[in-house]
């Protein structure tokens, strides 16, 4: 029996990525009780390090353990009840992600959709809310599968005039992007660390709004075995998941400390560790830093002779998709990329897997240094394919950008 040992990859695919060193320190502390005083004052300073990163003053606003989509999917199941309609607006994979967990919740799920590789005009959001009249708005802000970023400021307001709550899933662009969760009057946020947080998958810091929490509280139900005298069984039908079900875990983070699930402790130290690396950095900065190395990636690709892929207008900062030219065989080039320089890339799914590659600059690997390693390796292995292109250029270009000159 051999110690874990993995070789030294540089994770430049759309997530996971390396994560921040000092996550990776943080995750190792030893562990105390869970409701140890230490423990929860940990939690109390959690919940208000993700009211700054989602720039709230929300006070639900704590971590799902389980991956991103345990987040989309805690507060999709504890807002919709059976028949509730909800709209999906879906410009890639993620979306088809919230519909189909809305309808796993039997909710009257209504789609509109637009061509991958483009996003929403707000008019067309509206007009389908007017047509519906949705109970919620569900929409993902930056779809990674198309590297897309759906402008949400005027949503909120939309929602709000047509009585909608406003759900978004900001999993892929949380941090290298700007999200005003109050500001946009978002009702509810659910993201993941595994992208420009720096961070591993395993936590989902969510945020709900006063709106929110009144339509899930409709629902609360206190299990048997904890339930005590004072505790109020409410008239709403009770959420479908246990472990998913909102006011009971509120009521775990909250004053009574009420038991529910025991704390993923060791990543309730990450995601603490990773709120603290944004926000001390700045999320001003974070997210220059982003669009800095996003920058230089794209032009790097284009001076390669490389086609990006959609809307570039329309582009999340941290993640490029490229057509994967005709005459390359696309999952040899990551092969090669993975095996010789222990880099890692994407493809895609659906109708762009095997067509497109996405590369993310993301978190810790938001970096001149991993940029050009990336755009350097990635010319040598499409040289030796065969493929022409003009040598250096690409590394050039990204130099460039980095040197303010692009
Ligand atoms: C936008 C978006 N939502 C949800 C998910 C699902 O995340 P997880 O795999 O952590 O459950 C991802 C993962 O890439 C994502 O990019």
């Amino acid at each position: 029996m051999q110690p874990l040992s993995f070789p030294p990859r540089l994770l430049m695919g759309p997530g996971p990525i390396n994560c921040y060193p000092r996550v990776l320190t943080a995750m190792s502390t030893q562990l105390v009780g869970q409701y140890d005083p230490t423990m929860t004052s940990y939690m109390n300073e959690v919940m208000e390090l993700y009211r700054r990163v989602f720039n709230t003053k929300n006070q639900q606003t704590f971590l799902i353990d389980g991956t991103s989509r345990a987040g989309i999917e805690a507060a999709l199941v504890s807002c919709l009840e059976p028949g509730d309609k909800v709209l999906i607006p879906i410009f890639g994979r993620f979306g088809h992600l919230l519909a189909e967990i809305a309808e796993r919740a039997d909710a009257e799920v209504h789609t509109i959709e637009v061509p991958w590789g483009e996003v929403f005009d707000p008019q067309q959001i509206e007009d389908a809310i007017k047509k519906v009249r949705p109970k919620l708005l569900a929409i993902v802000q930056g779809d990674t599968s198309t590297t897309m970023f759906q402008p949400l400021e005027e949503l909120g307001e939309i929602c709000r005039a047509h009585d909608v709550l406003f759900y978004t899933d900001a999993t892929a662009s949380i941090g290298g992007n700007p999200l005003e969760v109050d500001a946009w009057k978002i009702d509810a946020v659910t993201v993941g660390l595994q992208k420009c947080l720096g961070g591993p998958s395993g936590s989902a810091p969510i945020t709900l709004s006063d709106r929110f929490v009144s339509c899930v509280r409709k629902r609360a139900h206190v299990e048997a075995g904890i339930r005590d005298a004072h505790h109020q069984g409410s008239s709403g039908l009770r959420i479908r998941s246990n472990y998913f079900d909102l006011p009971m875990i509120m009521d775990y983070w909250g004053e009574e400390r009420l038991n529910h699930h025991t704390e993923a402790a060791t990543m309730l130290f990450g995601s603490r560790e990773c709120a603290i690396q944004l926000l001390s950095e700045g999320q001003d900065a974070v997210i220059k830093r982003h669009q800095l190395a996003g920058n230089a990636m794209l032009q790097g690709v284009i001076e390669m002779g490389l086609q990006p892929f959609g809307n570039l207008k329309h582009k999340m900062s941290n993640v490029v998709g490229i057509h994967i030219p005709e005459q390359v065989n696309g999952e040899q080039v990551r092969h090669d990329l993975l095996n010789i320089f222990n880099i890692e890339i994407g493809t895609s799914f659906g109708p762009l897997k095997g067509k497109v590659w996405r590369i993310g600059t993301m978190g810790y690997n938001a970096r001149q240094d991993a940029v050009l390693h990336t755009l350097q390796s990635l010319e040598t292995v499409l040289r030796r394919t065969g493929f022409t292109l003009p040598s250096g250029d690409a590394v050039d270009a990204a130099m460039s950008v980095y040197a303010g000159e692009k």
